[in-house]
């Protein structure tokens, strides 16, 4: 930690630091001021789809707790908050006009944020689609695209006066492929077909935002997109295995990237999904929509897995006589609560391979962070060791990168609060504060202190 500590002094001093959370994790109040469902909602009510049955109805209770934690945020010398407007309370249903309270609730919170300080930082689309919208075809449809570019206007009507950095997405990998291809997320499709059109609409969708936001503007914004990202490499040298990681890395990496930072789909993606007998639904002029410049790319960075072209049972083929790309972690590291491992030298790499190969990108880290197995003392106080260390690490992993000329210019802790982590419920904590769940009780843990007094070192020398 001694030696991490120097490596994060080296960081500007007008690097951004600050906390994250997303509208559905955290606000509860599912069904008040007219907020319809979301696709999660419906999800959650499927049996088995969530651990322990959880719910967002509740969740941390933000929404009449705000003014609260933005003080307790504020507490910390953050300078930013990532926060996400949730599409359903806004824009009930997913079309049409504006539900004012809905978006009253966002107009509070950003005059909240600035008055103490703190900079918005507002994310579009954290997975939380109207569910109207869903049962009109949801991402898979590409009408969805133009409805997701309507309801970025309609925010940005209300809040582009006082809001500089818009995310139109936050991880599409996630939407598209764990709620299309494998099922455990919202809304629980399992079809590479429908995975694939969700993505390419997910990109449409975002190319259209930055088009309406950007001609919308006054003054100049800070347009992001934020994508979940990790390095991919073979299990072991062997040809099946090289070949799963530039399919891994085909699929997982620059599916993302290519189109909206290069105007392309990856040619060898193409074939790949060719052999599934899958096509990326593009139309004339879409990628020329879907690349339109943006200013930062978000990077959400947790772990890397390696790729093996092999089965359990060493079979490189799978049922239909497609080849095998099965994700295996690399062993012998330390792991997070949930299992996954630490490597914050992969960050690192992760950033640098930005910078090589998409040059000239800006980039914030908006998510970096961990779920252990919190014991608080009677006092509610979380000492936790590991997640202070986590954090440190990557941070310097994020300096490191930096000095060897990765522009990055910020890292988001995920996340200020204990909140709803999707199929793992509330067991998976990932917050710096605690949030008791039967009090609603905010407790900020040892990490929590860690980053204010980061902060406050980093603000020392503006
Ligand atoms: C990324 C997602 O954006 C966030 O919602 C989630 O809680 C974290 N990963 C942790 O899994």
């Amino acid at each position: 930690m001694t030696d991490d500590a120097s490596v994060i002094d080296l960081l500007p001093p007008d690097f951004r630091l600050g906390a994250a959370t997303s509208a559905f994790q955290i606000e509860g109040a599912a069904s008040e001021d007219g907020r319809t469902p979301s696709i999660w909602d419906t999800f959650c009510r499927v049996p088995g789809a969530v651990a322990g049955g959880d719910t967002g109805d509740v969740a941390c209770d933000h929404y009449h707790r705000m003014p609260e934690d933005v003080a307790l945020l504020a507490s910390l010398g953050l300078d930013g908050y990532r926060f996400s407007v949730s599409w359903p309370r806004v824009q009930p249903g997913g079309r049409g006009p504006v539900n004012p309270a809905g978006l009253g609730f966002y107009d509070r919170l950003v005059d909240e944020l600035l008055g103490r300080g703190v900079t918005p930082w507002l994310t579009l689309y954290h997975w939380d689609l109207p569910q109207e919208l869903q049962d009109a075809g949801g991402w898979p449809a590409r009408d969805t695209a133009f409805r997701f570019a309507d309801y970025a206007e309609l925010v940005y009507d209300r809040l582009g006066d006082r809001v500089t950095h818009w995310t139109t997405l936050n991880e599409p990998f996630c939407s598209a492929v764990l709620g299309h291809v494998e099922g455990v997320h919202a809304p629980g499709g399992r079809s590479l077909a429908d995975g694939v059109r969700a993505v390419h609409h997910l990109h449409l969708g975002h190319g259209l935002a930055v088009r309406r936001l950007r001609s919308a503007a006054r003054r100049p914004l800070d347009l992001a997109v934020t994508h979940l990202l990790g390095t991919s490499g073979p299990a072991t040298d062997s040809a099946a295995d090289r070949e799963a990681a530039r399919r891994a890395d085909a699929f997982g990496f620059r599916f993302y990237l290519d189109p909206i930072l290069r105007g392309r789909y990856p040619r060898d993606l193409i074939d790949d999904l060719a052999a599934h007998r899958v096509e990326i639904p593009v139309r004339d002029g879409d990628l020329e929509t879907i690349s339109a410049p943006f200013d930062t790319l978000g990077v959400n960075y947790y772990r890397s897995l390696r790729s093996s072209g092999v089965d359990e049972h060493g079979s490189p083929t799978d049922s239909r006589g497609l080849p095998v790309t099965r994700g295996v972690p690399h062993g012998g590291l330390p792991v997070t609560g949930l299992g996954w491992e630490v490597m914050p030298h992969d960050l690192t790499a992760l950033l640098l391979r930005v910078a090589r190969d998409y040059p000239g990108t800006p980039m914030v880290v908006t998510e970096s962070g961990a779920a252990y197995e919190d014991r608080p003392d009677a006092d509610g106080f979380v000492e936790d060791t590991e997640r202070t260390a986590y954090l440190a690490a990557h941070l310097a992993a994020v300096s490191r990168a930096r000095a060897s000329g990765a522009d990055v210019r910020g890292y988001f802790v995920w996340s200020l609060l204990d909140n709803f982590e999707w199929a793992e419920g509330y067991a998976g904590r990932f917050g710096i504060v605690r949030v008791d769940r039967s009090t609603q009780l905010r407790t900020p843990k040892r990490s929590a202190l860690w980053l204010r007094d980061t902060a406050l070192r980093l603000r020392a020398r503006r």
